[in-house]
């Protein structure tokens, strides 16, 4: 099974993957890693793991569709099972979404359906909630509105600042995204009828 990820920056995400599949528990290949940016931190860690490594620079494109265009011919050129974004800091078009509709996944650092968009940790903080997290979903083209694979929750301390509570859900986007990678790769997670469905046995 072939694996295609859309980075924009540091790649942590993308990091967990590859070591994964280092210890052959990913079920599938990393054939590619796209970025945006050229400068991307991710795509050293791709590089340093003999993964292809394209920068494909949004700014060079005159249009959202011309860049999505662009973009799916690249990706496409890697046949994926599964289109991963790790940390993609782009809105995609209608076009883009539905051509990889089912096998095009996204990680998002809140318990969705709560605080979609940016600045997650802070609006959970400024709430006061007692719970915050991350969830894996398949992407519709409902801005991070797609149907929920995988969630995982810490806890909000007392004393919680912006920067340990998103370190703290870093640490659990890179335990559950190769987990959720690697049961979309088995099918045990599928896009059916709208929703996620999961087929496989319970943990
Ligand atoms: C993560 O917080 C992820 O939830 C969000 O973008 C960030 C990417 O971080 N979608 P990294 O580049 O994987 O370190």
């Amino acid at each position: 099974r072939r694996v295609v990820v859309l980075i924009s920056g540091n790649g942590s995400n993308l990091q967990a993957l590859i070591d994964e599949q280092q210890h052959d528990r990913l079920g599938g290949e990393i054939v590619a890693v796209i970025s945006n940016q050229a400068d991307a931190y991710g795509l050293k860690r791709a590089q340093e793991a003999g993964i292809d490594a394209v920068a494909l620079p949004h700014r060079e494109y005159d249009s959202r569709e011309a860049y999505d265009g662009a973009l799916i011919k690249v990706i496409e050129r890697h046949e994926p099972d599964l289109v991963v974004l790790a940390g993609f800091m782009r809105i995609l078009t209608p076009r883009f979404v539905q051509r990889f509709l089912g096998r095009l996944i996204n990680i998002h650092p809140s318990l969705l359906p709560a605080y979609q968009g940016l600045h997650t940790h802070a609006r959970a903080l400024a709430d006061g909630v007692a719970e915050h997290g991350c969830s894996v979903h398949f992407v519709t083209e409902e801005l991070d509105g797609g149907p929920v694979l995988l969630q995982a929750a810490v806890e909000v301390a007392e004393d919680e600042s912006e920067d340990s509570l998103k370190e703290k859900v870093h640490a659990r986007e890179h335990l559950i995204y190769p987990i959720a990678v690697k049961w979309c790769l088995e099918g045990r997670l599928q896009f059916r009828d709208g929703g996620a469905r999961f087929d496989g046995t319970p943990l």
